[in-house]
């Protein structure tokens, strides 16, 4: 079941892109991995929903379901364009899976993505960044693929020098490689040099993005991400808990404007590489947690306070950027990428969706509990 937010979200990304690069994926085979993750829930959404109208031939979805098997996944496994196998990017064999081969284009998200869960893991994010993208390369260097995705992170960044917030693709970035998050930001920068290698000695057609900060429909309540933790203080009706002391700023990209960029990218057909996310407005964790809060009294009754805290991970906040903020020109000149959701009607849509979600009955559709 699809909830009426979400269907006008996945509407949203459909309107987002031309005729030309829908028409690309016209009788296509894509392969996902780490298609159950939060991206993975709203793109495999997206493939599913309009799956005639793109006259997709087949999707095919990997993940070693490290984080749990999603409810949501099991429609699409119903589906005959849909195949979803049980599969370990670091260690499984890609010829192993039927179809693999004739796979036109191939997108790589296989990575935890929330800091306090990739610190419980991260040999095995730097092997899925690494190992698992460069198994990915080896397999597809000589096949005819139109597209390859690969998700880098802002996070590649690092804690940028003031100068260079808002952040251009040309920053070289700032990042300890010794720290907690040493794992995730060194494993995608490597990953991108082995995408920028590959696209030049065998012509591929990789497209690298780096997401900035993106939240919405699919992002499970218990990722501890902050608009995770923040959406999960309102629908259990605690008070929203500031893990900081609130200074660090961040713009917050709402799913829906991400996913068009994301598929912009993969149907680019050249090598090159993209900030995706949102230029403003760039907002302090405590005003997220201020648009957390109006909302949910709006949308569902709400009425804690906002608190600060600690969190239970010491390294919560160890070389935590102070500021975030994306250029997207880049993107907006050669792939017309134009997000428009700010973050207070973001919020609201996700809000929205969760609220739509529980009162279902279904928590699992919104992939909302592990
Ligand atoms: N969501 C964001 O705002 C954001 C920001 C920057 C980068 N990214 C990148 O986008 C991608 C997807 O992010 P997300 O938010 O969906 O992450 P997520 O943590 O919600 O999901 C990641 C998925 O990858 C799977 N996975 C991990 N290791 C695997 C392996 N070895 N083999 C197969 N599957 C494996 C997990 O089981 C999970 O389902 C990641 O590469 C992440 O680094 C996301």
């Amino acid at each position: 079941m699809i909830t009426k937010q979400l269907e006008a979200d996945l509407a949203y990304t459909y309107k987002k892109l031309s005729s030309r690069e829908l028409e690309k994926l016209s009788g296509s085979t894509i392969l996902i991995t780490g298609c159950a993750g939060f991206l993975g829930f709203y793109l495999l959404h997206f493939l599913y929903y309009y799956r005639k109208e793109l006259s997709l031939k087949r999707v095919l979805c990997l993940d070693n379901f490290m984080l749990g098997r999603p409810e949501w996944i099991r429609e699409m496994e119903a589906d005959e364009c849909f195949r979803v196998e049980k599969f370990d990017i670091i260690t499984d064999d890609i010829a192993s899976v039927p179809g693999a081969e004739a796979a036109d284009y191939i997108v790589h998200m296989a990575s935890i993505a929330s800091p306090v869960f990739y610190r419980l893991h991260p040999i095995e994010t730097i092997d899925a960044n690494v190992f698992g993208l460069r198994r990915l390369l080896d397999y597809y260097c000589e096949k005819n693929t139109k597209g390859f995705l690969f998700f880098s992170s802002s996070e590649l960044y690092g804690d940028p020098a003031p100068e260079a917030v808002p952040t251009d693709e040309e920053y070289y970035g700032n990042v300890c490689v010794t720290g907690p998050r040493a794992c995730y930001d060194e494993a995608k920068r490597f990953g991108e040099t082995m995408c920028m290698l590959f696209a030049k000695k065998y012509g591929m057609p990789i497209g690298v993005v780096r997401p900035f900060n993106n939240y919405g429909p699919g992002m499970k309540i218990n990722d501890q991400r902050v608009p995770a933790d923040f959406a999960k203080n309102v629908l259990e009706n605690q008070d929203i808990r500031i893990l900081s002391n609130g200074t660090p700023t961040r713009t917050f990209c709402y799913i829906a404007d991400a996913a068009a960029g994301y598929l912009k990218i993969l149907l680019h057909g050249t090598y090159d590489y993209f900030n995706i996310g949102i230029d403003r407005p760039e907002i302090s964790i405590e005003r997220l947690a201020e648009i957390y809060q109006e909302a949910g009294k709006e949308l569902l009754s709400y009425s804690g306070k906002i608190i600060h805290a600690r969190s239970e991970d010491q390294e919560y906040l160890t070389n935590n950027p102070g500021r975030r903020c994306p250029k997207i020109r880049k993107a907006a000149e050669l792939l017309d990428y134009r997000p428009e959701i700010l973050v207070e009607e973001g919020v609201r849509r996700f809000l929205a969706f969760i609220k739509e979600s529980t009162e279902s009955g279904k928590p699992g559709e919104g992939n909302l509990l592990w």
